[in-house]
């Protein structure tokens, strides 16, 4: 394809700050942009676009960079509607039912496997999401591991193994085994098929010692580090992570004073989850309070079937605003920018030229509209570069 224009924009934001008002959001009126299939080649003042093969008339609309969700557990069988039922009647979520997926997604063929996750992608993918993270987690096998990797690898490169999600059943009597199970041989297989590795350091799952030997066994395999931390009580995963230099802690839904000290002084992402707080009628997380303490903060689906059947970044950024103190462009960012920082990327996440063409054309003047009609189709047209 030769360079294709996209003119007569409203509101342009690049999240460049060396663009537009100047601003972390880099935002610019009656815009143009021009991308090829793979980058950003230009951006500016429509006025004064190059002409080009092929345009597209924005017609005043909004455009954002596409969402970066940077934590998804897409690939699973079966369904848990019945726990979500039970936590709206009062039951609290404490990880029991990630056993019951387990059972499910053991028993579940590769086909059906791999056509339920292609579902819950295109699903993702219509929302407006051009960067997906997948993770493992569901089998807890060390094939089983290695299958859902080599699924997740099928619609991503950000694919993350959690074979420590929790210990299964058949190792409850000698969780000490699992460990040794996981950084022995899970990880040694596993490691090549992954670019991350993330633990579930939590009351009930793992904690802070048994994380610790995982992560640092898959750096020492070659992956980057990622950590499920504080989501249900002080479990010390936030720490952890600043300790590791984890690229993001997530959930973080409780944390203590000393955390964010160390979260704002650190390059540890804290990736919000906002789905799952609502899927398990929990508190959410404050996002205010880590924004004004410095920490970087990501917005992602956490898409799975126990704590968050979410696949739309636009009602995790309506959550974010209504519900935890952010404002719209500070949810926005979060779920474009802060997603690639949560990855370590900087080629996605904003639309400065030589980034990623992965474009979103929304179906409103302003970006304002994605929390503003959280349950609307504001996400018009969504361009992906190729990969
Ligand atoms: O991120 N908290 C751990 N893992 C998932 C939930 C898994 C489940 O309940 O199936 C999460 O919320
Ligand atoms: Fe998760």
């Amino acid at each position: 394809m030769s360079a294709r224009l996209i003119f007569n924009i409203g509101e342009l934001t690049t999240n460049d700050p060396t663009l537009g008002d100047g601003s972390v959001l880099g935002r610019l009126r009656d815009a143009a942009l021009v991308v090829d299939e793979t980058k950003v080649l230009w951006v500016g003042e429509s006025a004064k676009a190059p002409g080009c093969d092929e345009s597209i008339d924005a017609d005043g609309a909004a455009v954002v960079p596409g969402f970066v969700d940077s934590h998804t557990h897409l690939v699973f069988a079966g369904e848990r509607s019945d726990e979500f039922e039970a936590r709206m009647a009062g039951t609290p979520y404490d990880g029991g039912g990630i056993a019951r997926t387990v059972a499910a997604t053991r028993e579940a063929s590769r086909l059906e496997l791999h056509t339920q996750t292609a579902k819950r992608v295109r699903e993702l993918q219509a929302g407006g999401v051009t960067t997906m993270e997948i993770k493992s987690g569901y089998e807890l096998t060390l094939s089983g591991e290695q299958r859902l990797l080599a699924i997740a690898s099928e619609f991503t490169d950000e694919v993350t193994f959690l074979g420590a999600h929790v210990v299964p059943d058949e190792f409850a009597h000698d969780r000490r085994a699992y460990v040794e199970l996981v950084i022995d041989q899970m990880l040694k297989r596993c490691a090549p098929m992954a670019r991350w590795a993330d633990v579930f350091c939590e009351q009930g799952a793992f904690d802070v010692d048994e994380a610790r030997k995982i992560l640092l066994q898959a750096r020492i395999m070659g992956l980057g580090l990622r950590v499920h931390g504080n989501q249900l009580g002080d479990s010390g995963g936030v720490a952890l992570a600043v300790e590791l230099d984890a690229a993001s802690v997530d959930h973080c839904t409780h944390v203590n004073d000393h955390d964010l000290e160390a979260l704002a002084a650190s390059g540890t992402v804290a990736t919000l989850l906002p789905g799952a707080e609502f899927c398990t009628r929990s508190s959410y997380p404050s996002g205010r309070r880590l924004l004004d303490a410095g920490a970087t903060v990501a917005l992602a689906t956490d898409c799975n079937p126990g704590t968050s059947y979410v696949t739309s970044m636009s009602f995790v950024i309506a959550l974010a605003v209504r519900e935890m103190a952010m404002t719209v462009d500070e949810a926005l960012w979060a779920a474009t920018r802060g997603g690639a920082r949560a990855l370590r990327r900087d080629d996605i996440g904003h639309l400065g030229v030589g980034a990623r063409a992965d474009v979103v054309l929304l179906d409103a003047p302003r970006a304002a509209h994605l929390a503003y009609r959280p349950c609307g189709a504001v996400v018009g047209r969504t361009l992906r570069a190729l990969r």
